[in-house]
């Protein structure tokens, strides 16, 4: 097939990571006979550079006019100081709402290679974890009304959800479980707050069509503590785009694999936005030091979603393996073996672990 993504390199490490991202596409083009074109998007504190400004429209349709978007990330220290109304990050929201990708998957799974670099402990891990994050990504407390008074002592954003942005959100996690453990849990904070009352409602109500679904509620509070005390309840979670935006980070980190891993944005039927949940790491951009891998897995999770190409997804999913089974790591999940991976030639750069996956790619 013959597909246009738009690339956002955005700052610091972006541009080296999704370099790798495009050579693995590549890769994966050559061997399954697709053609790929790519078309190069400027936002966040690169566009603010620029134009002033971290999303300009025609850069947004770029996006819009493609198949898909590939996103490295954006921002970074040097837009600390900038107006609120034009940080990188509202490059983040614009596209998400402009996309109208509402719903962010965010799988939190452990490399049992990583399995060192995991903070919990042996008995709460045990053989792995495997958790699906889906977050409401365009509505809620990010994109509800808000102000400060006259005289600036007095500020307000608000939570507010209409049915049909929860239903979507609770059915996908649903249709997402359905395919795995069969169990989802819808976090809020229902004893306090109305709009949680109705993802309850509407949870309920959308589980008649799932009854083979386990459905399960837990308070955002409770969900943080128990992520930590027992992650292997968990199946798939459904839940606010603010409580999901904090718990996915918990949820990564819990895994020890922060630089492996991939998410989606996903709307109806448009294209999808695919980044890694990782930072800008400014302080090694351009180095040849940043973890590609999770470009490369958003790369696979693109064709899957956006492309319906399951065959490639895995194929690039295997690479990844194969190349963490031979022992080659970067420096961020080297960990504690650093010394030793290091003696075994074994402790790459961004380009290398690039070309390792495409080598596997094409063994
Ligand atoms: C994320 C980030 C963004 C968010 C920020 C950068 C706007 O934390 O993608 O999780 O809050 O959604
Ligand atoms: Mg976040």
């Amino acid at each position: 097939m013959e597909k246009t993504i738009a690339l956002i390199p955005g700052d610091g490490i972006g541009p080296d990571v999704v370099a790798e991202g495009v050579n693995v596409l590549n890769a994966v083009a050559k061997k399954y006979g697709h053609k790929f074109n790519y078309k190069n998007v400027i936002a966040g504190g690169a566009a603010i550079d620029k134009w002033g400004k971290p999303l300009p429209q025609d850069q947004l349709d770029i996006c819009l006019n493609s198949d898909a978007t590939l996103l490295g990330a954006v921002g970074g220290p040097k837009w600390d100081n900038v107006a609120p109304e034009i940080r990188p990050e509202k490059a983040l929201l614009g596209l998400r709402g402009g996309m109208k990708v509402y719903a962010n998957l965010r799988p939190a799974v452990m490399f049992k290679q990583l399995k060192d670099a995991c903070p919990l402990k042996d008995e709460i891990v045990g053989e792995g974890l495997d958790i699906l994050i889906v977050r409401e990504l365009t509505g809620g407390i990010y994109f509800g009304d808000r102000g400060t008074s006259a005289d600036g002592k007095t500020a307000w954003d608000t939570e507010k959800y209409s049915w049909e942005e929860i239903e979507r959100i609770v059915r996908m996690g649903f249709e997402f479980a359905m395919n795995r453990q069969k169990k989802l849990c819808v976090i809020d904070k229902a004893n306090i707050l109305n709009s949680s009352r109705l993802w309850r409602k509407v949870a309920e109500t959308v589980h008649a069509e799932f009854p083979e679904v386990e459905l399960s509620f837990l308070y955002i509070d409770n969900a943080a503590m128990q992520l930590v005390r027992n992650p292997r309840q968990f199946d798939v979670i459904a839940t606010s785009n603010m409580f999901g935006d904090i718990l996915s980070d918990e949820a990564s980190q819990i895994t020890g694999s922060i630089g492996m891993l991939a998410s989606a944005s996903l709307g109806v039927g448009g294209p999808g936005l695919y980044e890694p949940i990782h930072g800008t790491a400014p302080d090694i951009a351009g180095k040849d030091l940043a973890n590609p891998l999770a470009t490369i897995l958003s790369a696979a999770m693109l064709l899957r979603y956006s492309f319906g190409l399951e065959t490639e997804a895995k194929a690039i999913e295997n690479a990844v393996n194969s190349v963490l089974d031979a022992g080659y790591r970067t420096g961020d999940i080297a960990g504690s073996e650093r010394e030793a991976v290091k003696a075994a030639g074994k402790l790459v750069g961004t380009k290398k672990m690039g070309q390792l996956v495409v080598d596997f790619i094409n063994a």
